[in-house]
C-alpha cells in the first residue's frame, strides 16, 4: 500500500474511501512516488523548526530499564516491546557489494539496542527473484545468498537474543515465486504430485474463486495469467510471478505450517509478521478472512503455542479494523496492524482534523480483550513518514507520539528515527522510494557500504545520517530516544487500557492511558495555531506536563486543554 498524504481532490478521494480496505490500496499503488514529490512541494511543504520543548532525557533511569527487562519476559513482552522494521538489503552492507545484508546489520544491533529496539521484525529475507522485493520467495527454508547463508542467520538471532531482542521472521503464505520448486512442479503438467498446489483454470476465471482478484490491475496486472507449459491460467492476487498456492489442497496447509514450525522451533525466531493473510482461501462470495482462513490461522496459531513466548502480528486487508484477525483474543493473531491510524494519520493532519485518528482509537477500544494493536506510522509499502507529515517536523514528532502512546505496540520502520526521506530511483516499483539505504554517516555511500549502493539514497543524506544527528538536540533522533526513553519500562503504554476523550474541538485528538499504578492524558494538535478544547469528562486529580508542552486544567466532571501551535503534550494526573 502507498498512502499519499496530500492537499486538495487528491486527500479528498482517498479519505472518502477511508473505510473502503482493499479499494483504497488498489488506488495507492496508482499513485508513483515521482508525483507524491512533486505533490508535496504543489501544496506547499515546508521544513519547520521544532516547537520548544524542556530538554528530556535520552537514556532511561536504570529504574526504567529494570522495570522493561521485567516486561519483557515471559508471554506478554510482545505487548511491552518495542519492535523495528528492518529492511536487512538497506540497513548495512558488510561486504561491499552495495546490498545489505545480515551481517551488516548485527555489526548495527548495538545502535538498535541502545535506541530502546526489544525486537527486529526482518522484511523476506528468503531465496528470491526480487519481483516484489522478496515477497516472492523461491524458498521456505533457506536464506537469501545476497544476504548471507543459514549460519549468518544463526548469528544474528544468536547476537539479537544476546542483547535480549527477539527476532521476528516475514511469513509469506498466500503466494510463493514462480520459481519455486513447488510451483515449477505444478505447472510441469496437470497430473503431476502438486498439480493441484496452486490454482489453476482453463479460461482466466473460476466460478469457485467469484470475484476474488487482486484488484489492482494497474500495478499487480490482471490476476489471471497463461502458463505456456502447462497451457493453463493460474492465479494471483499480487505480480504474475507470485502465484497463489491452493489452500483447498491439505498438503499445502500441511506443508506451509511445517515451514513456520521450521523457523520457531529449528532456527529459534520468536515470531512472525504474516503477509496479507486474510486472503489464503478463496470462495464464489468471499475473498478475505473467510471461515477456512479463519481455521488455517487458528491451527497457525496452535503451532505457535507449542513453544513458549512466540508471537505474530498480523497485515490485516481490511485498513480499518483488525478485529477478525484477532478471534476471541487469544486464538489467533497476538497483535495486528492498526492501519486505520498507520496509514491516515498524515491524512488527518493535512485536513486538520482529528477524526481518523479518533475513528481508529475508538475502533481499538472495540476490539476483543486480550488483543494488541500493531502502531505505526510507516513501512515498506507506504510514503516514507516525513511525506506522510507532508515535510513538517512537528506533524512527524506527534504523529511518533501518538503511535507510541496510543494502545498498542510501536513499529518503528527502519531510519525514520532520524526521518529518512524518499529517494525517487525505481529498481522494483513506486515503493522503493521508502526503502532506500539507512544513511549511517556524512559523505560518500554514508556508511551504508563501501560499494554502490544497490538502490540511491533519498533526499539529505547528509542531514538524516545518524552522524549528523547524534548529538544534535533538535534532531528526529535525540526526539526518538526522549520519546522511547520517557515509555520505557512503564506498562501502561504498552497494555493500559484506553479511552478517546471527545473535545469540542475538532483539532486536537485526545485521550486517556491508565493501568492500576499510573494514569496519563495524551493531547496533540493538529493545526500551526494555538488551540484549546474542553469536554466533559469524569477524569480526576491534578495534571502536570512530563512530555511536551500545555496545559489541562480538571475539575469537577470537565477538561480543559490547551496547546500551542504544532504543540503535543502527555499529562501525567495524580
Ligand atoms: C504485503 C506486503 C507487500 C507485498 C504484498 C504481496 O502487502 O507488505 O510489500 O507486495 O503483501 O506479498
Ligand atoms: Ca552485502
Amino acid at each position: 500500500m502507498v498512502i499519499e498524504p496530500r492537499c486538495g481532490p487528491l486527500r479528498a478521494g482517498l479519505v472518502a474511501r477511508a473505510d473502503q480496505g482493499e479499494a483504497l490500496r488498489v488506488r495507492q499503488h496508482r499513485i508513483p512516488a515521482i508525483i507524491a514529490v512533486a505533490l508535496a512541494v504543489a501544496c506547499g511543504a515546508s521544513s519547520s523548526s521544532p516547537a520548544p520543548r524542556p530538554a528530556l532525557p535520552t537514556r532511561p533511569t536504570a529504574d526504567q530499564q529494570a522495570s522493561a527487562d521485567r516486561l519483557l519476559t515471559g508471554p506478554d513482552w510482545y505487548r511491552n516491546a518495542v519492535f523495528y522494521e528492518v529492511n536487512v538489503r538497506s540497513f548495512q552492507d558488510s561486504n561491499g557489494d552495495g546490498i545489505g545484508d545480515l551481517a551488516g546489520l548485527v555489526q548495527r544491533l548495538d545502535y538498535l539496542k541502545e535506541l530502546g529496539v526489544d525486537a527486529l521484525w526482518l522484511m523476506p529475507i528468503y531465496p528470491t527473484a526480487f519481483k516484489d522485493s522478496g515477497y516472492d520467495i523461491a524458498d521456505y527454508r533457506s536464506i537469501n545468498a545476497e544476504y548471507g547463508d543459514m549460519a549468518a542467520f544463526e548469528k544474528l538471532v544468536a547476537e539479537a537474543h544476546a542483547r535480549k531482542m527477539r527476532v521476528f521472521m516475514d511469513l509469506v503464505l498466500n503466494h510463493t515465486s514462480d520459481k519455486h520448486a513447488w510451483f515449477q512442479e505444478s505447472r510441469s503438467s496437470k497430473t503431476n504430485p502438486k498439480a493441484d498446489w496452486y490454482v489453476w483454470s482453463d479460461t482466466a476465471s473460476r466460478a469457485d474463486i467469484g470475484s476474488c482478484t487482486s484488484g489492482t490491475p494497474a500495478v499487480f496486472g490482471p490476476s489471471w495469467s497463461l502458463d505456456p507449459m502447462r497451457g493453463q491460467y493460474f492465479f494471483h492476487r499480487y505480480y504474475p510471478e507470485q502465484p497463489d498456492l491452493n489452500y483447498r489442497n491439505a498438503d499445502v496447509v500441511r506443508e506451509t505450517l511445517d515451514v513456520a514450525r521450521f523457523w520457531l522451533k529449528d532456527e529459534n525466531v520468536d515470531g512472525y509478521r504474516c503477509d496479507v493473510i486474510g486472503q489464503l482461501f478463496e470462495s464464489p462470495d468471499g475473498c478475505t478472512m473467510i471461515p477456512e482462513t479463519v481455521a488455517y490461522i487458528q491451527k497457525l496459531r496452535a503451532v505457535l503455542d507449542e513453544m513458549p513466548e512466540k508471537a505474530m502480528a498480523s497485515e490485516p486487508s481490511n485498513l480499518n479494523d483488525s478485529t477478525a484477525y484477532f478471534g476471541n483474543g487469544s486464538n489467533m493473531f497476538h497483535m495486528s496492524f492498526e492501519f486505520g491510524f498507520g496509514y491516515f494519520w498524515g491524512l488527518a493532519f493535512s485536513a486538520t482534523d482529528k477524526k481518523l485518528i479518533e475513528d481508529s482509537i475508538k475502533k481499538t477500544m472495540t476490539y476483543p480483550k486480550g488483543s494488541q494493536p500493531g502502531q505505526l506510522i510507516g513501512s515498506h509499502d507506504g510514503v516514507r513518514a516525513w511525506q506522510a507529515a507532508a515535510a513538517e517536523t512537528w506533524r512527524y514528532r506527534s504523529g511518533a507520539l501518538l503511535s507510541m502512546t496510543m494502545r498498542g505496540t510501536p513499529f518503528i520502520y527502519y531510519g525514520e528515527e532520524v526521518g529518512l526521506r524518499p529517494g525517487t530511483q525505481v529498481v522494483v516499483d513506486s515503493r522503493d522510494s521508502a526503502r532506500t539505504p539507512m544513511t549511517w554517516t556524512r559523505g560518500a555511500a554514508h556508511g551504508f557500504t563501501t560499494g554502490t549502493p544497490w538502490l540511491a539514497f533519498g533526499e539529505a543524506p547528509d542531514d538524516t545520517s545518524v552522524e549528523a544527528e547524534d548529538s544534535d538536540p533538535e534532531s528526529m533522533l535525540t526526539y526518538y530516544r526522549q520519546l522511547l526513553a520517557f515509555r520505557r519500562g512503564h506498562a501502561v503504554w504498552g497494555v493500559g487500557d484506553m479511552r478517546a476523550v471527545s473535545l469540542d474541538s475538532a483539532q486536537i485528538v485526545a485521550f486517556v492511558r491508565e493501568d492500576a499504578s499510573e494514569r496519563y492524558f495524551v493531547a496533540v494538535n493538529m493545526t500551526d495555531e494555538d488551540q484549546t478544547g474542553s469536554a466533559t469528562d469524569p477524569l480526576a486529580g491534578s495534571a502536570t506536563a512530563v512530555f511536551g508542552d500545555g496545559e489541562l486544567a480538571i475539575s469537577g466532571g470537565s477538561v480543559h486543554v490547551t496547546l500551542p501551535a504544532r504543540g503535543a503534550a502527555v499529562f501525567q494526573i495524580r
